[in-house]
């Protein structure tokens, strides 16, 4: 394992184990820093890696996950949550249009009415905390190399996701 990431993973559960879900602002900053170490890149990707993602860390006392993605250009995701878990999603080359959605109708109701809220773009260097339930949808116009954090194996728990048969978008994302 790379020696900065070796460093950084100490680091993720080190805060993890003493403020939980509270220190993900905390993980966010070492990941941007861990982002913009050019040797960290150069020993976790490399140009002619296919798109998807492959598990750097493991940590079953905390659950966290460090996992390194590589997107395909012209992706774009629906609206989801990570049910109970947070992430953390940084880019260390490319970059990801992130939307953020708000629920607009009451929480009894069991399909979902969603407008768009903030928007913004994550680029090379750039990391941001998710917190449990946050709603968002990502976009990657181009490749793009990204760093996933969560705190907890996603494809074990029910997380939310978007159901074009039952939800409904009342304001979309501008472009
Ligand atoms: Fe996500």
């Amino acid at each position: 394992m790379n020696y900065r990431l070796e460093r950084f993973c100490e680091d993720v559960t080190q805060v993890l184990r003493s403020k939980g879900a509270a220190g993900l602002g905390d993980i966010a900053a070492r990941l941007s820093l861990l982002l913009r170490d050019s040797a960290f890149v150069a020993d976790t990707f490399h140009e002619a890696m296919p798109a998807g993602k492959r598990v750097l860390f493991h940590d079953p006392v905390t659950g966290v996950y460090v996992q390194a993605h590589v997107q395909a250009a012209d992706k774009r995701g629906t609206p989801h949550s990570h049910g109970a878990s947070w992430a953390v999603y940084g880019n260390a080359r490319g970059y990801t249009k992130m939307t953020e959605w708000r629920r607009t109708n009451p929480t009894t109701e069991e399909h979902m009415v969603l407008a768009a809220g903030e928007r913004y773009t994550i680029g090379p260097g750039d990391a941001r905390p998710y917190p449990p339930g946050m709603i968002h949808s990502t976009e990657h116009p181009e490749k793009a190399w990204v760093i996933r954090i969560t705190g907890t194996d996603l494809d074990r728990i029910p997380r939310y996701r978007f159901d074009p048969a039952k939800d409904r978008i009342v304001e979309p994302a501008a472009e």
